[in-house]
């Protein structure tokens, strides 16, 4: 026994814990789908299709199916009929991998080539000799958002009059906005494992969501979802790229099955692009009518995304566009064009990336006009309420966010006069723009086990995408159940383990994080229950308020102030583990009587050259509200690379459709630019870090996708002040300041 003042009395939540598969990953160690090879394994290559609509007219694989090792060669004329549509969303389409001859986008899979190597089967699949029949495309429509839409998707966001009230506006702003095509560009691209055995199917996936992925696979194959086992090993990044289900994870399941062994699927690094979705283009036209003194009286907010021929796809543009602000009247809706590429689907915070694009603009062109600070601006539309819904906030730290922003950024030594601040040959620009990210409310489970060892293992089917989830989850397992983060064990990423919240829309820190949480108090108070009624604990009779969980054992608060280890505690009664599972199951955000939402403030430092107008993003400010910060070194880099991605869409990123062909110009890493270190300047995240346990009872709400949303915007309004030129259509490269 020590004696308590001793004893190490800092929190594990919020401390700088190293990730725990941190040396697994800089040594090469840890395992992705793409290493796994398991014994016997068979290698499935997709061959694209090269032309954007059409039909394949024929197709032969004779030559393809004589190669050395090849096994089989799928295609819509021989594909076994073992599947069916599982539902959209989880399953990315309407339409099944090779389910006919018919080609909607440029790079649909139209053949599957299984082999003994994946080299050969990559050389079966260039081997199969497809004809096709091209449909012409209607040649330059998707670049234009003019004219009559292809399809209407009335998706509506209505209160008061806001066509009347506008044109009674004091100031009025009348502009349009657009967002480019991009790609996840996740580092790993997307692979599957898949097995059979007695009917039942085990997939190791690169995947969001294995208990989602598990039963749109069950969908498919018409099995139980106890027949199917996803297993997400690490995953390389994702994006949303690895959130719904796409076909390469059905063809591996079926190409298993067909040649009776595990076989392994990679799709290719150009395939990244074509075969995992996207993010749409949209153009946006925002109506703002404002009081002299800024408040704002009504928004029209019209929406348009590009989508496939298979999938009405909506990006949700305009769902939380204008939360952050309270004014009266609203018109908001969205609406779809097709285009012949593949559907679209959730990427770097769907809709309200591009959406908030539109909004932060246009309000900074309203303080533009007005000659009223943007910051100034923002403040004196704040809403303390849900503006949509009237419900008050859980926690709403924006206010706060803009003054630690603006301190620690500078924001003050703006002189407002656009082209007024230079460096030398370079413009200087000070832009700033509001980050909101509405908070999912999703079941998780989860098992918190003691052992007699002392040590503790969280059981719960999540997955580490590369946030630092594994590591998180162990500091609330730790924090409640007293025992440092080492000697927490996490197991995630396995629909036989209790199901997480899915590892999209920032919802794992407040769900799964919830549900590791309710798991481990009962633990603590299952083993507190056990040393106070036993007659051989010092802390027997003791009230529980009178002990604390801390150091790995129950310690006394009152003199004498011992530790009594869990070890000493469990096995003087016999007992090998105290084992609980939490359920976690939030109310909806329609049933909640409060709304939820994590907010951020970002400001950004450009420079351009005159010589060369390229822009550079110098110095970066984000302040989050995201209740509390679970791990301050993995939610300080997660804010950095949401960042980063975010800078890379609004100056860089464009994945370029032929206008001719609707084919992707640039799908590669070579030519599609991501930012790298040179492009990247001082970027300083700041946390508000105040629990906000009405939300969640961990206190924490989502962080991934707040970091990013906003950091365009404020981007392009800096690009502005630099430069006085608006450049309402992203990414901002070079030559749209040159013109
Ligand atoms: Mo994300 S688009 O929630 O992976």
């Amino acid at each position: 026994m020590t004696t308590g003042h001793e004893l190490d009395r800092r929190d594990p939540i919020g401390a700088e814990v190293d990730r725990i598969e941190a040396l697994a990953k800089v040594t090469g160690r840890a395992t992705y789908t793409g290493d796994v090879a398991p014994a016997g394994a068979a290698y499935a290559v997709m061959l694209g299709s090269t032309i954007s609509s059409g039909r394949i007219r024929s197709l032969q694989t004779n030559e393809a199916e004589t190669g050395d090792g090849v096994l089989a060669v799928l295609s819509h004329l021989n594909r076994p009929p073992w599947i069916a549509r599982p539902p959209v969303p989880y399953y990315c389409d309407t339409r099944l991998p090779l389910e006919d001859d018919q080609v909607h986008f440029g790079g649909q899979c139209v053949a599957l080539a299984i082999a003994d190597t994946a080299e050969q089967a990559a050389e079966a699949a260039e081997r199969v000799v497809v004809e096709y029949e091209p449909r012409r495309v209607s040649a330059g429509t998707p670049h234009r958002p003019v004219g009559p839409y292809a399809d209407r998707y009335p998706v509506e966001f209505r209160r008061g009059e806001a066509e009347t009230a506008l044109p009674h506006s004091d100031h009025q702003i009348d502009v349009e906005y657009r967002t480019a095509h991009l790609a996840h560009a996740a580092m790993e691209p997307s692979a599957t494992v898949a097995s059979w055995e007695d009917g039942k199917l085990t997939l190791i996936e690169s995947s969001q969501a294995v208990h989602l992925h598990r039963d749109a696979v069950a969908a498919a194959f018409g099995l139980a979802p106890e027949d199917v086992r996803v297993i997400a090993p690490v995953v390389g990044g994702a994006f949303g790229g690895k959130t719904f289900l796409w076909p390469h994870t059905l063809l591996a399941a079926l190409a298993s099955r067909v040649v009776g062994r595990p076989v392994r699927l990679t799709i290719t690094r150009k395939q990244a692009f074509t075969s995992t979705g996207h993010m749409p283009a949209t153009w946006q036209r925002i109506r703002l009518g404002a009081r002299r003194d800024g408040r704002l009286t009504a928004v029209i907010h019209d929406s348009v995304n590009t989508t496939s021929h298979t999938v009405d796809r909506q990006e949700p543009t305009i769902q939380a566009g204008l939360v952050p602000y309270a004014f009266s009247h609203l018109a908001a809706q969205t609406q779809v064009r097709r285009i012949y590429v593949g559907t679209s689907t959730v990427m770097r915070a769907p809709g309200d990336t591009p959406g908030r694009f539109a909004v932060e603009c246009a309000l900074d062109e309203l303080a533009a006009q007005l000659r009223v600070d943007p910051l100034e601006l923002r403040r004196r539309n704040h809403s303390s309420v849900h503006p949509h819904t009237g419900k008050p906030w859980s926690a709403n730290h924006l206010l706060r966010c803009y003054e630690r922003g603006a301190a620690a950024f500078g924001w003050d030594r703006r002189t407002p006069e656009p082209g007024s601040m230079r460096l030398g040959h370079d413009l200087v620009g000070f832009g700033m723009a509001v980050g909101v990210h509405e908070e999912r409310h999703r079941a998780a489970s989860a098992r918190v086990v003691l052992t007699a060892d002392g040590t503790v293992d969280v059981y719960t089917g999540t997955q580490e995408i590369g946030g630092g989830t594994l590591t998180t989850m162990a500091q609330i397992a730790a924090s409640v159940v007293g025992v440092r983060p080492k000697a927490v064990r996490v197991h995630g990423g396995d629909t036989r383990l209790p199901a997480g919240a899915p590892t999209f829309g920032s919802m794992t820190s407040g769900n799964t994080g919830s549900a590791v949480r309710i798991a481990a108090e009962k633990v603590r108070d299952e083993v507190l229950r056990i040393a106070l009624h036993d007659p051989r604990s010092p802390f027997y009779g003791l009230h529980a308020d009178a002990v604390e969980c801390r150091e790995g054992g129950l310690v006394g608060l009152t003199e004498p102030c011992r530790l009594e280890p869990y070890s000493k505690i469990l096995r003087r009664n016999n007992i090998a583990t105290v084992s609980m599972r939490g359920e976690y199951a939030p109310r909806s955000a329609e049933t909640a009587p409060f709304a939820a939402a994590a907010f951020a403030a970002h400001f950004t430092e450009v420079r351009i050259d005159t010589r060369l107008p390229r822009v550079r993003v110098v110095r970066h400010v984000g302040v989050f509200d995201c209740g509390r910060v679970l791990n301050t070194k993995t939610a300080t880099s997660q804010a950095r690379g949401g960042i980063i991605f975010a800078i890379g869409g609004a100056l860089m990123e464009s994945l370029d459709l032929d206008p001719d062909s609707d084919r992707l110009l640039n799908p590669g890493l070579t030519d599609y630019h991501v930012p790298v270190n040179a492009d990247v300047g001082e970027i300083t995240p700041l946390f508000i870090d105040i629990p906000d346990t009405v939300a969640h009872p961990v206190g924490a709400k989502g962080l991934g996708e707040v970091c990013a949303i906003g950091v365009a915007p404020a981007v392009a309004n800096a690009v502005f002040h630099a430069t006085g030129k608006r450049v309402r259509d992203l990414p901002i490269t070079p030559d749209k300041l040159l013109r």
